[in-house]
């Protein structure tokens, strides 16, 4: 009772406030920190209810909310307070069910004391993406459970998921206490429950609070059905735990670069997102990856220059030097930098209905840094359910696993357990551009740090200066029995008449030796053409002109062998030869097997083929002859063309 009373004031003093002096109130409103919380729990767990209930009591419904509990108050004509609460659950759960469902569903409401963003996510397994994506950026989670049935799978799998992303404030909610009598037996045996599973996964501490979504105990006042539970209410609880921002404040100082200001000759700033820590004019930085350090002159912001930023802030720092520092560059403390590193163990949520091809590259994005990684084959994946490790290939659609990743250059990072922005990364295909998973890195492999490259005096310039020629790889792509061998041939011929030093590499060839472990699954032609890539890049450093011949039927493959090599030095050569032509010929008599199923994988007909979007050299050859296609390509190499 008293705590209502209390509330009104707060209302009316509110209601002052915003009369007397609009800007204070507006400039109060600004200051308030923001809470992001996730709740967790299968739809019967009162998670709409609870919902309803904290944006109903905190009288904050956002507008669209209003609106609509509006027309629907019209609609069935009725009015008043209950109704409403009942109708605003309502909606909320008729919402999720017409297919908000499968994502997260963002909601806004904020208190005096603080503004929330509270993500409502699906509790079913097969989203399991869905609420790693809102768990990413909440501060704290709440776990409800229904007081009938106590911890259930569902309660394990969601604490655990929540704790793997880092969120380390959770409440346990054990709601529909109505329901149970407001027993206090009850509320314990289920506290007792959990805390033994916490335990065991690592959480090392909870809030745990008896409620009642439906009927609002100890959601904003302090239940009189429950005179034995002393601690907070939920809400008493969102408006004063810590949040995640000013965790962060006390953090070494990283700002990710996202922009480089150059307005004029006289201004030079870098801007970004402050992830953690704090700077001020005057403090020492270092540049990363280059490791350059320099001194903080001014923090400019659209309202002017600052005297210190913190964490969550965005911001334009100047240096007094001009060092190398530009988008995807990490600026930090510098004596207590980041690491850098390019070999990795990282866990990973796959989101994607195709599983992960280990081997493959992946664009790899993290914070404001992108580059190309790779995924080898899981150690393992985790049963959620059960918290069992399990063997696997492979991450199919929702799978959490445990992977080394390595990517084409170093990055700036830090474990994802120390901090988020710098240890958490997604992984996009290449070809689609989508977002196949979320992980988190959880800490460099040494072996990256104590493999150095040897520098060596005889490097790729003299060995190419001794032959007189400029190295290069002429990659040629295309169906079996297309003619790369044929053409491929021709041109080494013609190269060598010429007197240049060449090496052919062959498809066939090639996998009775260094490759006879491969087969044709789409992970081994992958490391097929991985090897063959590490190979050619091998001899043109030796100087020579390389030329290839393999299928090599996906084109994110062909692109890491490109970026392997110098820019220009790799030509890719399309042998472009229709299905049909290359089946009628069947000069090794493998179609026919492949159409009648004596052969699997065969590419084109069971296999895919990627044709080359932009190859260097486009060989028609229903068009051409095998020796004018040569003289083309010859001629394109030594630029006469
Ligand atoms: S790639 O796909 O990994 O690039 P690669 O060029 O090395 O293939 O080998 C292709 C050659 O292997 C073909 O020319 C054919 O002679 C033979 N081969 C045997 N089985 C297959 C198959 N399932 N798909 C394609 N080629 C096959």
């Amino acid at each position: 009772m008293t705590d209502t009373v209390e509330k009104n004031e707060a209302v009316y003093v509110t209601d002052q406030l915003i009369a007397d002096d609009i800007d204070a109130y507006l400039e109060s409103h600004e200051r308030k920190t923001m809470l992001r919380f996730i709740t967790c729990g299968s739809v019967d767990d009162g998670k709409s209810t609870l919902i309803g209930r904290l944006l109903y009591d905190s009288k904050m419904i956002f507008e669209d909310q209003l609106a609509a509990l509006e027309s629907d108050s019209k609609k069935v004509g009725t009015q008043g307070q209950e109704i409403d609460f009942a109708l605003l659950v309502d909606g909320l759960a008729a919402e999720r069910e017409q297919g908000i469902t499968i994502d997260v569903a963002y909601r806004f409401f904020n208190t005096e004391k603080r503004k929330f963003i509270v993500a409502d996510c699906p509790g079913h397994e097969q989203y399991t993406r869905n609420m790693v994506t809102g768990a990413s950026t909440a501060d704290l989670a709440v776990i409800l459970i229904d007081a009938r049935k106590g911890v259930l799978v569902q309660t394990r799998r969601h604490s655990y998921l929540c704790h793997l992303i880092g969120i380390r404030n959770v409440v346990l909610a054990v709601n529909k206490m109505d329901l149970v009598d407001y027993s206090q037996d009850v509320f314990d045996r289920i506290v007792a429950d959990y805390a033994a599973f916490a335990q065991s996964i690592g959480i090392e501490s909870f809030t745990a609070m008896p409620i009642s979504g439906f009927k609002g105990d100890n959601i904003t006042t302090h239940s009189a059905n429950t005179p034995w539970y002393v601690g907070p209410t939920l809400m008493d609880h969102l408006e004063t735990v810590e949040v995640l921002s000013s965790i962060d404040a006390d953090k070494p100082f990283r700002l990710p670069v996202q922009w480089v200001n150059r307005p004029n000759l006289d201004f030079r700033g870098f801007s970004g997102l402050i992830a953690t820590g704090s700077v001020k004019p005057g403090d020492e930085v270092r540049v990363l990856p280059s490791g350059k350090t320099s001194t903080v002159t001014r923090i400019v912001t659209f309202n002017g220059d600052l005297d210190e930023a913190v964490a969550g802030q965005s911001v334009t720092v100047c240096f007094a030097d001009e060092i190398d520092c530009s988008r995807g560059s990490v600026i930090a403390t510098a004596d207590n930098p980041p690491q850098t590193a390019d070999q990795f163990e990282a866990t990973i949520v796959w989101m994607a209905d195709e599983p992960l091809t280990p081997g493959r590259a992946y664009w790899f994005k993290l914070g404001t840094q992108q580059v190309s990684a790779t995924v080898q084959e899981p150690k393992y994946t985790v049963n959620v359910n059960t918290l069992e490790h399990l063997a696997a290939k492979t991450l199919e659609l929702n799978a959490i696993g445990v992977a080394q990743v390595t990517t084409d250059k170093p990055i700036v990072f830090e474990p994802y357990a120390d901090n988020r922005t710098l240890g958490g990364f997604i992984l996009i295909d290449k070809m689609t551009n989508a977002t196949v998973a979320a992980g988190m890195l959880n800490f460099s492999l040494r072996r990256s740090q104590n493999v150095h490259w040897q520098a060596l005096d005889i490097g790729r310039k003299q060995h190419a200066d001794l032959k007189n020629q400029k190295p290069a790889v002429l990659w040629f792509t295309g169906l079996s029995g297309s003619g790369k061998s044929t053409i491929a041939n021709l041109v080494e011929k013609k190269l060598h008449r010429m007197n240049r030093h060449t090496f052919l590499l062959d498809g066939d060839n090639v996998r009775h030796g260094l490759n006879k472990d491969l087969g044709f699954t789409e992970a081994d032609r992958i490391e097929n053409i991985r090897r063959v890539g590490e190979v050619a890049k091998l001899m043109s450093d030796a100087g020579l002109i390389v030329i290839t011949a393999f299928i090599s039927p996906f084109q994110a493959d062909r692109e890491m062998v490109r970026a392997m090599l110098p820019e220009g030095e790799f030509l890719e050569v399309f042998i472009d030869t229709p299905l049909s032509v290359a089946e009628e010929r069947d000069v090794k008599g493998l179609y026919k097997k492949a159409r009648s199923g004596q052969l699997k994988n065969f590419t084109g007909i069971d296999s895919p083929y990627e044709a080359p979007r932009n190859p260097e050299i486009h060989i028609d050859t229903t068009a051409i002859t095998a020796e004018q296609a040569a003289s083309l390509i010859v001629d394109t190499l030594l630029g006469d063309a």
